[in-house]
């Protein structure tokens, strides 16, 4: 039996939604999506108000427009709206890598460094539905940056600065940047990340950049191309303070954000203006329960959707205060966070299992040292949380005192969409519990057949929907119609699976697709086996993952050497730093298996399935191995299985 947490009644006395109101939200939102989205859009400051709600088609030609006759900017919801009211209250708290490195910005601050940036973008000849990459540590200047695209109207794409100069070159040529923003070095853990080195590589490969803004972190040695990079700080200084923020439709992009799928190379996930920012609004005050002055720290990095929806666009658009962190968990120790959490009287925190795991693993003192008596709220976001961590996360973090929101959601989602909301949902470890507003969850088996009840199986969405799902890929409808929507039809496919229970409570299994998710980073498999296979040695590689347990998974990579090369320990470390060359430190492989063959059908295809089971050393669990070309190469396998005693 799963134990029940309710809902404590301290946290019940102050709660935004309760129980029955999130029975008649929900009912009306799935029932009358367009009243009652047409009342919510209004938390938002229109310029035109829209007359239009809801407008979405999930079969044909999938089209999915919200608000569309509707005009709107969104730096100016997340700025000038607030200025009469809260100018002077924090908009970011600021807390560098450095544990005597902190600051507080304004509103108001905010505001003008937004409007400078803008008139240098201008100056620049940055024009509405322009592309702008942002390739910058987690600093203030990166919430500047994403603001400013948006009050220009350009279209930001931010890539995260843990990747190689060759993911940043492929992720500005897919979208054709004219600007690129980033810094002289990042600085993490007390280590320095080569920024503008990796975008001087990078650019070698792009055409499209014009210039490229620096800001100065560290003051380290770098070096600046004339013409085409201009320090941050100098053209912000001369720029005016004062920016008319441009008028922009509901449905115009507001930023792309690569991300991982199964096949090919990674995707660039397209948002819009009205719905999202509405719906990233909605879901962060009701999920995070949050009051008026509450201090909110999301641990993500503005580079994941995560970042811009719960660090920025959410909070910002409701008025909240914002802790924004440029370190790691474990620097200068492994009670930063909590340190972090005593510094700034935190009352929402919000992070992912793979750190609660690692924290966990450091021992309760490191925690129970520091006092987190502000705290009132946790949440889990990525990955599948364990209940063992779920349980240490409440009883050792919350002090048994603090509701768990794990929420559920994708890059592609633009906002959660299963969650606890705490103060009506009585949780269970491990449970991202129930839909919010809008969310119509429906459980499918392999051949599309629709399951009632307490059932595992294929996480799909239906209709209505929200208003902050992604509206296509950037520069490719077709293959967004393909990957989404076209293995279930009429349904939005997750790639995720998930068990149903009695209570309507769902939990997500993790990616039935070729996805894995390491240390909360989604990874496709298909990118890793290319790096690898661009490997001079390389003959094939088979990617898959298996569970461990600080990343929830790593990554298993099966190698065939060309022949007349010898499989050594030395080849081995080479090949995990070429895949980091290639992709980036979070896409090095845990294990590498020489294989001299692969399981194949007898039609060359990779048997996959087989692979994963013996990752996982799950021998007696193979499945069908009739379609094998060759028995020999699966016991191969498994008596070479890596890691087997
Ligand atoms: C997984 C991150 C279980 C899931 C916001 C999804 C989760 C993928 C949870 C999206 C959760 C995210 N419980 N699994 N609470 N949150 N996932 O695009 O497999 O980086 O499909 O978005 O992470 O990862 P993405």
């Amino acid at each position: 039996m799963t134990e029940l947490f309710p809902v404590p009644a301290e946290f019940a006395k102050q709660a935004l939604i309760d129980e029955k109101t999130y029975q008649e939200w929900y009912a009306r939102s799935v029932n009358d999506p367009d009243g009652f989205w047409g009342e919510h859009g209004k938390r938002l400051d229109w310029i035109k108000p829209y007359t239009k709600v809801k407008e979405v088609s999930y079969t044909g030609d999938v089209s999915i427009n919200w608000f569309a006759d509707g005009t709107l900017n969104v730096a100016a919801n997340c700025l000038d709206r607030h200025l009469a009211k809260r100018g002077d209250q924090t908009a970011i708290i600021w807390e560098g890598d450095d544990p005597n490195d902190s600051k507080h910005v304004t509103y108001r601050e905010l505001h003008e460094q937004v409007c400078r940036l803008s008139n240098v973008m201008t100056d620049l000849g940055v024009k509405k539905g322009d592309r702008v990459t942002i390739y910058l540590p987690m600093i203030v200047e990166a919430a500047v940056a994403m603001l400013a695209c948006a009050r220009v109207g350009a279209i930001h794409s931010i890539v995260f600065g843990g990747f190689s100069p060759d993911a940043l070159a492929g992720r500005i040529q897919d979208c054709d940047s004219s600007l690129v923003i980033t810094a002289d070095e990042g600085l993490r853990g007390g280590r320095k990340v080569p920024l503008k080195a990796n975008v001087d590589k990078a650019l070698e490969t792009c055409w499209s950049v014009k210039n490229v803004l620096v800001v100065k972190r560290t003051g380290g040695n770098i070096h600046m191309v004339t013409g085409r990079d201009h320090w941050y700080e100098e053209l912000t200084a001369k720029a005016g303070a004062t920016h008319t923020a441009v008028e922009m439709n509901a449905e115009d992009p507001l930023f792309i954000l690569y991300t991982s799928g199964s096949t090919g190379k990674p995707k660039g996930v397209l948002h819009t203006t009205g719905g999202y920012l509405c719906y990233a609004s909605m879901t962060h005050q009701y999920v995070f329960d949050y009051h008026e002055g509450d201090v909110y720290w999301c641990t993500a990095d503005v580079g994941w959707v995560t970042g811009h929806s719960y660090i920025v666009y959410g909070p910002l658009a409701n008025g909240a205060i914002t802790l924004m962190f440029e370190g790691i968990p474990t620097y200068p120790d492994a009670s930063r966070f909590w340190q972090v959490v005593d510094k700034h009287k935190v009352n929402i925190f919000y992070t992912a299992p793979t750190a609660i795991r690692s924290l966990m693993r450091e021992g309760e003192e490191m925690v129970k040292k520091t006092s987190r008596s502000s705290l009132r709220l946790l949440g889990s976001v990525g990955e599948p949380i364990n209940p063992e961590a779920w349980l240490w996360y409440h009883r050792v973090v919350g002090d048994n005192r603090c509701p768990i929101v794990d929420t559920w959601w994708q890059t592609e989602t633009g906002g959660i969409l299963i969650t606890p909301l705490p103060g009506a949902t009585a949780l269970k470890p491990g449970s991202a519990t129930r839909p919010f507003f809008g969310v119509k969850p429906v459980m499918v088996d392999a051949e599309g057949k629709v399951l009632e009840g307490a059932v595992e199986g294929n996480l799909c969405l239906a209709e209505p929907g929200w208003p902050g799902q992604m509206r296509t890929i950037f520069g490719d409808h077709k293959r967004f119609g393909e990957t989404y929507f076209s293995t279930y039809p009429g349904y939005y496919f997750t790639g995720d699976g998930a068990r149903r229970d009695e209570d309507g409570y769902y939990w997500i299994t993790g990616r039935v697709d070729d996805v894995i998710n390491v240390s909360g980073h989604r990874m496709g498999t298909a990118e890793v086996e290319s790096a690898l296979v661009a490997h001079p040695k390389v003959a094939e590689a088979a990617v898959v993952g298996y569970p461990h347990e600080i990343k929830g998974q790593g990554i298993y990579a099966y190698v065939t050497l060309i022949q007349g090369e010898e499989p050594t320990e030395e080849l081995r470390k080479e090949l995990v730093a070429w895949v980091r060359k290639e992709i980036g430190p979070i896409a090095s492989p845990d294990l590498i298996q020489w294989s001299p063959g692969l399981p194949k059908t007898r039609s060359g295809k990779i048997m996959r399935r087989i692979l994963r089971k013996i990752a996982e050393n799950e021998f007696g669990a193979l499945g069908d191995t009739s379609t094998l070309a060759d028995p020999t190469v699966v016991e191969d396998l498994i008596e070479n299985r890596m890691n087997r005693g």
